[in-house]
């Protein structure tokens, strides 16, 4: 069986607020349909970039860099990616701006973000916890040294983002390698920005961004999903086509590979720098493996489908070094561990990551997704080879990164 996912969601935020930053028309086809990114469509939309569709494609007036105060507060709903890369995209552009989100959002760190900021000269205020709502407020901004504490793709591209309205030079320096596409885009827009080992150094002077045309490539994050699946029924076959295949987005397929699965890729290199390429996988006997350190970041958002796959696994299966999860749109060590519980398996949390005894014969339960949309498709994935009915409280959360996974995973399960 084939697949043709919607695109990928990291790249789908960022080509539309690069599209916006350019001089001039900008040409999208495949862009996520989820609820993530019609967020940060509207916040765009909210400082004056006029964004339409026209078939199948996404059109974006880029205005070079000018955004007008938007009259209502930004509403990043659930998106991370949003309330993150919007606050360094428009920290130096000049206006005033409030940014809130929904209640989960409201719970995740921004102080991240906002910290490297302020010490650019950004004047923005933020909840004493440290939390949304936070306020933007015109500010002039100079250069930046700064080292992540944690590996963070949202932290790392907020601060290229503001620094394109910078006087520079900016230079980011991760713990580990976590997503590059904005360095990818930015370089392939013309953009002064250097890499060197785990240093990105964005030049001095504002930059000029060129409008482009995308075809954003199929998300591996939601690939993931049916992919795991077709690896723990019996006799199928699963191969996605025109499916991203960046390195940096690759550790749960590697992983996935240690632990035994009978999967394969092919990759090459397409427009704005990306790898794109099909990738197949095939019913597989699976072994328990660890998981740290710095290949976390390269598969952070696959964890909670990974523990699926580990319960069928022979042996123990650790993830450590991954306390991040605590901060995503749930805990989601706290959820995976207890809904595996709820289903029979044997699980120990850790306070950055997990151990699981495989395999188990999963029993059905009533799932709480805490309407995390990765949680939520982590079980209905799981759901499917458990013995019974199990329910999960949120199922529509899925809509926020993935519209129609209920039925692909159906087509994949028949
Ligand atoms: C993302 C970065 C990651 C990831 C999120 C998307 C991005 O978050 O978990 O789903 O598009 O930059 P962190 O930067 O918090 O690790």
């Amino acid at each position: 069986m084939r697949l043709h996912l919607p695109g990928d969601k990291s790249i789908s935020h960022r080509a539309l607020m690069l599209g916006a930053l350019a001089e001039g028309t900008s040409h999208l086809s495949n862009v996520s349909s989820g609820a993530d990114v019609l967020s940060t469509r509207q916040c765009l939309e909210q400082c004056g970039i006029p964004i339409r569709e026209e078939g199948q494609q996404i059109v974006i007036e880029g205005q070079g860099g000018v955004f007008k105060s938007p009259e209502e507060e930004l509403n990043a709903g659930n998106a991370g990616t949003t309330a993150r890369l919007l606050t360094g995209l428009l920290a130096g552009r000049g206006i005033h701006a409030r940014i809130i989100g929904d209640s989960s959002l409201m719970r995740r760190p921004m102080d991240r973000v906002v910290e490297p900021l302020l010490q650019m000269g950004a004047n923005i205020q933020l909840s004493l916890r440290g939390t949304l709502p936070l306020a933007i407020h015109p500010a002039q901004l100079g250069k930046l040294g700064y080292t992540l504490p944690v590996a963070s793709a949202q932290v790392k591209s907020a601060l290229l983002l503001a620094g394109l309205a910078s006087e520079g030079p900016v230079r980011v320096t991760e713990p580990a390698p976590s997503r590059n596409h904005t360095e990818l885009m930015l370089q392939a827009l013309g953009v002064d920005l250097q890499v060197s080992d785990n240093r990105i150094t964005l030049g001095s002077g504002k930059q000029r961004i060129a409008p482009f045309e995308l075809n954003v490539p199929g998300d591996p994050s939601s690939a993931a999903f049916p992919a795991a699946l077709a690896a723990m029924l019996p006799k199928t076959e699963l191969t996605f086509d025109n499916l991203l295949l960046n390195p940096t987005r690759m550790g749960f397929f590697r992983a996935i590979k240690r632990m035994g699965a009978q999967i394969s890729w092919k990759s090459k290199l397409q427009n704005l720098g990306e790898e794109v390429g099909e990738l197949t996988i095939r019913s597989s006997e699976l072994r328990g493996i660890k998981i740290s350190g710095t290949e976390i970041p390269s598969l952070i958002d696959e964890i909670p489908v990974l523990a699926i796959l580990a319960t069928q696994a022979k042996g123990a299966t650790v993830v450590r070094d991954a306390g991040e999860l605590r901060v995503k749109e749930s805990d989601r060590i706290k959820a995976v561990c207890e809904n595996l519980k709820r289903m029979g398996v044997r699980i120990q949390e850790l306070t950055d990551g997990f151990r699981i005894w495989g395999p188990t014969t999963l029993r059905a339960a009533t799932i709480r997704t805490y309407h995390d949309h990765r949680i939520a498709m982590a079980f209905a994935v799981a759901s499917r080879i458990a013995v019974g009915k199990t329910t999960l409280d949120d199922p529509d959360c899925v809509e926020i990164s993935f519209p129609g996974f209920h039925d692909t995973i159906r087509r994949v399960a028949s």
